[in-house]
């Protein structure tokens, strides 16, 4: 047999290959990443989500690309194909983009979530304070304790499994729309495979209702909808700025007013200007006694109004944009149940199976109840819950050490705040505090810590 013919290869095309070889690879690599871009994401289709990439910024993922959570985390390979059938996408920019958007695509929590998460998120109860303020003259502050029982009640154990329990029964439900609020049916199958199927019992669904819903599995993204861009309801977010001094709650009926302000519909930004200008005017007319009580404290505020005119009309843009009627309210939050159903999606009582089980309702189900404190009122048991300003001697940094000997003298007026003063370790009352007088802390106190502590094997 005839050997092949070698193909004559000089050095010079060895090296145009392998210079091909290399550009290629780099033009290949380079915009495989610029597609796993935030940028891609948000600008190569004419920056069609706007509200999702504003509200990303301020968001606890602010540093998760969106396809992290969008695409997932796979093989690379996987993902070129995944990716590929986002390409459909390119056909809203012929014919215009459904709105609101919605995530059709979006990978099962195990490809995404759970690429950072696990399938076993929920290990603590924790304490969640909300601060709130009335709508009344004085913008009046509340400040709202509970804990959430993401693990179950602490005292009653296994009985109660907290949210863990849809990690670990599987829910199926379906809904109507495409955010998923509207829910006809909801079956949970337990880890021994009972089924148990409850219906809407005020509103049955109709066959042709139940035929046309989509069927869905729960998972992380039916509660945490909001986790990768929240956007926030007016009323939370002038509670943000007044708690966090953005806004003055000195100024009377400052709350009202921000929210009313915050829920005008507007065409662009020019025309949200106008309106907050428009706002203030009407502010000034309706408080002229700053004006009449003293010019400069007047002046003062005005030059402050004007100052906030910018940051409440940056609020406004924030919460609402500007693409044909999408606002705030196109984004139901469903982990709560304060603006939108949330979890009252199911857990509102009317959800039972044939054999009369309920979904339950309880309130303290899934969280204790909420202790609601005030400034001017207090709770004896709830003290430290409320942040009042302490009196003099507990800022000394040796207070634990000397506080017996200041409430044993006789005007110690301990008792004012803290009720009677009873020792004891039985926690009945204030002073009676197991967690405080019933441990040793290693190394807390006068004493040093002896060779013998520090120097053990
Ligand atoms: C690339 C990694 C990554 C992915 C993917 C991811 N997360 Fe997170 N997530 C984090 C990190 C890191 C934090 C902690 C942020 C912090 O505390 O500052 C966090 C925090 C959270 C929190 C707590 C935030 C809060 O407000 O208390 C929730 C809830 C959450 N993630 C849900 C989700 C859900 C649901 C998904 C899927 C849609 C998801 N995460 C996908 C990394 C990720
Ligand atoms: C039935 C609703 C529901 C489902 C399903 C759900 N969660 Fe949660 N998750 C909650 C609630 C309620 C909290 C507590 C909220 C709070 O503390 O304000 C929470 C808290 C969290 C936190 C914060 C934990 C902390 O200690 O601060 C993370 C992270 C989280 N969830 C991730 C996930 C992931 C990942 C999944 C899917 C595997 C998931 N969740 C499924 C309702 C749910
Ligand atoms: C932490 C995970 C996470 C990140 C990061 C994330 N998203 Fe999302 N996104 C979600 C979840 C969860 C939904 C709701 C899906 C559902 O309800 O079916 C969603 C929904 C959407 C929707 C549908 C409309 C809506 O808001 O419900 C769009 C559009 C969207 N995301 C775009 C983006 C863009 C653009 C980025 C990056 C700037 C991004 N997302 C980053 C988790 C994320
Ligand atoms: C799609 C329907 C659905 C939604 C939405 C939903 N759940 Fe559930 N949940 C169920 C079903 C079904 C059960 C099991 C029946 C029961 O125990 O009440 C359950 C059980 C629970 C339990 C255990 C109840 C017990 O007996 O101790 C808790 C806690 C809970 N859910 C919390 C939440 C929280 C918090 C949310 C919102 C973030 C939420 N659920 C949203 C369907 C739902
Ligand atoms: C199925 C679960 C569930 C049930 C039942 C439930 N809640 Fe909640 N609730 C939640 C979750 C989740 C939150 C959000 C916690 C957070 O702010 O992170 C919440 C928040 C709250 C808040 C704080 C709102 C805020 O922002 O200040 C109050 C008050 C409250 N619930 C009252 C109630 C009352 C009263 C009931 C009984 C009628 C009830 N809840 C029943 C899950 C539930
Ligand atoms: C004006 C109300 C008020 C009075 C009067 C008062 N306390 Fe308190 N005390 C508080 C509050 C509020 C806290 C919670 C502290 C916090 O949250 O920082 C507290 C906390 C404490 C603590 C907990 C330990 C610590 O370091 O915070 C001790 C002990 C205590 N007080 C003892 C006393 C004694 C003794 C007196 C009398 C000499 C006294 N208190 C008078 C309001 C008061």
């Amino acid at each position: 047999m005839k050997p092949g013919k070698a193909i004559p290869l000089t050095l010079g095309g060895l090296l145009f290959l392998g210079l091909a070889f290399v550009l290629l690879g780099t033009a290949g690599v380079a915009t495989w990443e610029y597609t796993n871009s935030n940028a891609f994401c948000t600008q190569a289709c004419h920056a069609v989500h706007p509200e999702e990439t504003f509200a990303h910024l301020a968001s606890q993922h602010a540093n998760v690309h969106c396809v992290e959570c969008h695409i997932g985390r796979m093989s690379t390979f996987r993902a070129a194909i995944e990716k590929s059938g986002h390409i459909t996408h390119a056909w809203g920019m012929i014919v215009g983009y459904e709105r609101p958007l919605s995530a059709p695509s979006m990978p099962a929590s195990r490809d995404s979530c759970e690429g950072c998460h696990t399938s076993n998120p929920h290990q603590h109860n924790s304490i969640r304070i909300r601060r709130h303020f009335a709508s009344d003259e004085m913008n009046s502050e509340t400040k709202t304790t509970l804990v959430a029982r993401a693990v179950g009640r602490s005292f009653q154990g296994g009985g109660s499994p907290g949210v863990n329990w849809h990690i670990r029964h599987t829910v199926r439900f379906a809904t109507s729309d495409p955010q998923r609020t509207d829910v006809l049916w909801v079956e949970a199958t337990a880890s021994d495979g009972t089924v148990v199927r409850y219906e809407d019992n005020a509103r049955p669904a109709s066959a042709d209702h139940a035929a046309a819903a989509d069927v869905r599995t729960m998972e992380c993204i039916d509660c945490h909808n909001l986790a990768g861009h929240p956007v926030r309801a007016p009323d939370d977010l002038v509670d943000e700025a007044l708690a966090t001094g953005v806004l003055d709650p000195a100024l009377p009926e400052i709350k009202a007013r921000a929210v009313k302000l915050l829920e005008q519909r507007f065409q662009d930004a020019g025309e949200a200007r106008e309106i907050v200008l428009r706002a203030w005017d009407q502010y000034e007319k309706d408080f002229p006694n700053e004006k009449a009580a003293n010019a400069e404290a007047f002046e003062q505020a005005r030059a402050y109004l004007e100052e906030r005119q910018n940051q409440m009309a940056m609020l406004m843009l924030r919460n609402q944009f500007l693409a044909a009627d999408i606002s705030w309210r196109s984004f139901p939050d469903q982990l709560g149940h304060r603006h939108s159903p949330g979890c009252f999606r199911c857990h509102n009582g009317r959800f039972s199976s044939a054999d009369g089980q309920q979904i339950t309702a309880q309130c303290t189900a899934c969280h204790s109840i909420p202790v609601v404190t005030r400034r001017d009122r207090l709770h004896g048991q709830v003290l430290d819950l409320t942040d009042i300003r302490t009196p003099r001697s507990h800022q000394r940094p040796d207070f634990p050490f000397v506080h017996g000997a200041l409430a044993a003298a006789d005007d110690a007026g301990c008792d004012n705040c803290h009720g009677e003063i009873r020792y004891g370790k039985d926690d009945a009352t204030f002073c009676a505090n197991s967690g405080c007088h019933d441990s040793k802390w290693p190394n807390f106190g006068l004493q040093r810590p002896t060779a013998a502590v520090s120097g053990e094997p």
